[in-house]
């Protein structure tokens, strides 16, 4: 069976496009997700996305990840990246590698970006790459994925 990842955005990600485009790049969600799918089947592997404004809804979709049938899950969490303990227990609770990504370079912004409370239980972060961040982190739970000594290389 084609592996699979699904791809989650959190909180106000659907205004990508029309949100500080400066910031986020002009780009929308759509367009995003049309990106990464394409470029997941490039890489031989199925591409889901889901975008919610709702913490208890993306707690939902990582716990259930697994039983969904996915093998991996690349997770842009927001602002909810910054305080959501939920988010970093359900990130933990799961055995799914979980990369974090960001489309603005967190480190060069506000002092309360800089810390993520996810970033402890997420396999890695990337940051501050536009569309790229996910493609990159297509590639990272890929790679993960693919050999399971680099992705004990971690923490998990
Ligand atoms: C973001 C960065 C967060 O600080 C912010 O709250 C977002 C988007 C990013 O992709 O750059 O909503 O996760």
């Amino acid at each position: 069976m084609k592996r699979a990842i699904l791809v989650l955005h959190g909180p106000n990600l659907n205004l990508l496009g029309s949100r500080e485009p400066e910031v986020y790049g002009r780009l929308t969600l759509a367009q995003v997700d049309r990106e990464i799918k394409r470029y997941g089947q490039a890489r031989g592997v199925r591409v889901e996305c889901l975008q919610s404004n709702h913490e208890g809804e993306l707690i939902e979709a990582l716990q259930t990840a697994s039983r969904k049938g996915f093998s991996a899950i690349v997770f842009n969490p927001g602002a909810f990246t910054h305080y959501s303990i939920a988010l970093r227990d359900a990130v933990s609770a799961i055995s799914l590698p979980v990369i974090e990504v960001h489309l603005s370079n967190v480190h060069a912004r506000e002092e309360f970006r800089r810390h993520s409370v996810i970033a402890p239980a997420a396999r890695g972060q990337i940051s501050g790459f536009g569309l790229r961040s996910y493609l990159l982190g297509i590639d990272a739970a890929l790679g993960a994925l693919g050999s399971h000594r680099e992705s004990r290389g971690g923490r998990r």
